[in-house]
């Protein structure tokens, strides 16, 4: 028995969701370059979880469901008030989301209709719960969900406190419909792995919600962003790159197990920013970031992924760097409650081999003899 590090090549589970094939994503067979430009999140969101897009009625009874399910229990905000101030944000949203199952009465129903329902509302609650932990931790109330509004728009007016600009939604509901799916990603398999065991979904996404925390993968958002703040503007972009690459450091936001020649959801983030960016009349942050591509790309042929221009899109958009990373579980629940429903559909218990590499042929010494 050989390891494989990192599992790099292993096929670990057969999905109808979504696939990468030479360097093209498609959500159950739809390219993501036509979705991102075409799809709401919503639809999206529908297509994932039940196969198809859906018709107006379908599209609409979605709507209503997000709408009724966006509230979180009083108590659990309560309890969010407790967290101490400088919590990190994706470990405030990791244990809410579990606590959030001890308030469902049918966290553990098994069955297909009650897994589906948990699925929509665990997507209409994490916008709802990771608002109000940005809001408590500016001393603020948290804002009651509104009715009616999408997804994207929802979560910026409970951010603020006031109904958003369209344009800011649209950039918004275009960042979520590209993060919503990937395939066997890290939290995709933590997640996969959890409810393998036939445990039930508020596990499975808490523990997808803790392998997205990390700077390997979705935390790497927020680690670009502590980069472009560190660099502070054009005319030290050179000197800084330089520097990290000389020692060998890695570059947050570049590179991936999966693409080599480049991810197809980064382009779509580029345009976002370059375009938000004439909006404001500011374009430090797109310069510098596109500066910090040609070095990178230059010297180490490493492309960016998803999360580089993701960054300067939302902090174009005014949102601080600590919610990135929770905004892509926001995207990401979608894709993994799809991959949850599918695991369960035909599971088995997922539980690899290790190749043992430690000692061998030792002998127990009693305790008084070490
Ligand atoms: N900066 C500098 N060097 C890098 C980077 C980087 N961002 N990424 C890879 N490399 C180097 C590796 O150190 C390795 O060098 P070596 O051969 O001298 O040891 C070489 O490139 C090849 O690396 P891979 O084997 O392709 O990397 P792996 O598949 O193990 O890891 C990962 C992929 C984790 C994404 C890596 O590229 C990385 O750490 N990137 C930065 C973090 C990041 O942006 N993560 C988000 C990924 S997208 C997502 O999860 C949403």
């Amino acid at each position: 028995m050989t390891a494989t590090k990192g599992l790099e090549g292993i096929v670990a589970a057969s999905s109808s969701i979504s696939s990468i094939v030479d360097g093209v994503l498609t959500y159950r067979g739809y390219d993501i370059d036509d979705l991102a430009v075409n799809a709401s999140f919503e639809e999206v969101a529908y297509l994932l979880w039940f196969g198809k897009l859906p018709n107006a009625a379908e599209l609409q009874e979605l709507e209503r469901d997000l709408s009724e399910y966006a509230p979180i229990p009083d108590s659990l905000i309560e309890q969010m008030k407790l967290y101490p101030p400088d919590t990190n944000t994706m470990a405030a949203l990791r244990s809410a989301v579990s606590a959030l199952a001890l308030y469902d009465e049918e966290a553990d129903d098994m069955s297909r209709e009650a897994n589906e329902r948990k699925a929509i509302k665990l997507q209409a609650q994490l916008p709802t719960i990771i608002a109000a932990l940005a809001r408590i931790r500016q001393g603020e109330e948290p804002v009651a969900p509104q009715a009616g509004l999408s997804i994207a728009e929802n979560f910026l007016y409970m951010l603020r406190g006031e109904k958003p600009e369209e344009t800011s939604v649209k950039a918004l509901d275009q960042a979520l419909v590209l993060h919503a799916d990937h395939e066997l990603n890290a939290s995709t398999f933590a997640a996969r792995v959890t409810v393998a065991t036939l445990s039930d979904i508020y596990s499975g996404v808490t523990s997808a919600i803790g392998a997205l925390k990390g700077p390997l993968h979705g935390g790497a958002n927020e680690a670009v962003m502590k980069m472009l703040k560190e660099i502070g503007s054009l005319d030290q972009v050179d000197s800084f790159i330089q520097q990290k690459l000389d020692n060998k450091d890695k570059i947050m936001g570049f590179g991936h197990r999966v693409y080599k020649n480049g991810d197809p959801r980064a382009k779509h983030l580029q345009k976002m920013s370059s375009e938000l960016g004439e909006m404001k009349g500011d374009m430090t942050l797109y310069d510098m970031s596109v500066r910090i591509e040609e070095i990178v790309t230059g010297q180490k042929g490493l492309k960016p992924n998803v999360d580089f221009y993701s960054a300067s899109v939302y902090t174009q958009l005014g949102i601080e760097h600590e919610l990135f990373t929770p905004i892509f579980a926001i995207s990401r629940v979608s894709g993994w409650a799809a991959h949850i429903l599918e695991q369960y559909e035909n599971n088995r218990i997922i539980r690899p081999r290790a190749e043992y590499v430690g000692l061998t042929d030792q002998k127990y010494v009693p305790l008084e003899q070490r």
